[in-house]
């Protein structure tokens, strides 16, 4: 089992990222930290117990960060309802988010300590990863792989060329583009290229108890829509990680725009080499989307 830590906005495709996480026997998920993002961390923490309770999966949930490095928190509850989480009736949570320490802080605790090197899957605002590796650079030969959801290769979803969770914290995914440690990123297109179908949502739906509850929170995404299918971002994180035979993945320089507010946080992969820069991520260009679905509701189906 690889050990994990997750960075996280629950976020109905964070939950259906952490979900993924859980069911896989090929992981060993140690830490849950929720940032704020997608809605406050407040709900962010909030959901990722409910979710966990849900799931009657027992992990340690230590929030991050309630807002940017430099910025003023930006939120998506438009397309995740106010709650982040719109759409179920979740039970109560079962155990309480740890707040005698912080994430970074738990971060560390774990990665220092692993006998395996922890592969660290961040899916909301890069924050809390970037503050892990300001103040803990000694951890990170035991990073065996920073696996983001994030970034575009083309145009944006918040600004015109801005993905969401780099426009949130520009400076932190700037901080972590230039991380000695193995990079990968699946970017806003392989999300857009890889949507669940009407047919994939149906089957989803027969997975007994995890499946009424996804297909309520579907019902409520904005990421989409159920008749033309719904954008999963961040579960193609974890399927870079489990899965990547599935994707098209090209070795590259990023750079992150910070300084001109029209394009902050708009993410430059430099896939022609215009720059002759020397590469530090691979980002996946192409994803097999039946190969995912397939995946998924294979993964999914454990849990029922
Ligand atoms: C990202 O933004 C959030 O709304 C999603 O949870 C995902 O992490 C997609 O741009
Ligand atoms: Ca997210």
């Amino acid at each position: 089992m690889r050990p994990v830590i997750m960075s996280t906005d629950p976020g109905i495709d964070d939950a259906v990222a952490i979900a993924l996480a859980v069911a896989s026997p090929a992981l060993d998920v140690k830490l849950l930290c929720p940032v704020a993002g997608n809605v406050d961390r407040a709900k962010t923490t909030a959901n990722t117990l409910k979710l966990l309770a849900f799931l009657q999966a027992t992990i340690p949930v230590v929030p991050g960060s309630a807002r940017p490095l430099l910025r003023a928190p930006q939120a998506a509850a438009d397309i995740h309802g106010e709650s982040g989480l719109d759409g179920f009736a979740f039970p109560q949570p079962t155990q309480v988010a740890d707040t005698t320490q912080t994430a970074v802080a738990a971060m560390h605790q774990v990665v220092s300590t692993s006998v395996a090197p922890v592969t660290l899957i961040a899916i909301g605002p890069l924050t809390d990863i970037a503050l892990f590796a300001h103040l803990y650079p000694e951890d990170l030969p035991n990073v065996a792989e920073l696996v983001i959801m994030g970034g575009a290769l083309g145009r944006g979803n918040l600004g015109v060329l801005a993905e969401f969770n780099f426009a949130c914290d520009p400076e932190a995914a700037a901080m972590v583009a230039a991380l000695p440690v193995p990079l990968r990123i699946a970017p806003l297109e392989v999300g857009q290229q890889a949507r669940l179908l009407p047919a994939t949502l149906a089957q989803i739906k027969t997975l007994g108890p995890v499946g009424a509850m996804f297909d309520g929170l579907f019902s409520h995404y904005r990421g989409g829509s159920m008749q033309t299918g719904l954008k999963m971002y961040d579960a193609l994180a974890v399927a870079l990680v489990l899965a990547p035979e599935l994707f098209t993945e090209v070795a590259t320089h990023l750079d992150v725009a910070l300084a001109d507010p029209l394009t902050a946080g708009a993410s430059l992969f430099d896939l022609k080499g215009y720059r002759q820069q020397a590469d530090n991520v691979h980002v996946a260009t192409a994803v097999d989307a039946a190969g995912f679905a397939r995946w998924l509701v294979a993964v999914l189906g454990k849990l029922a």
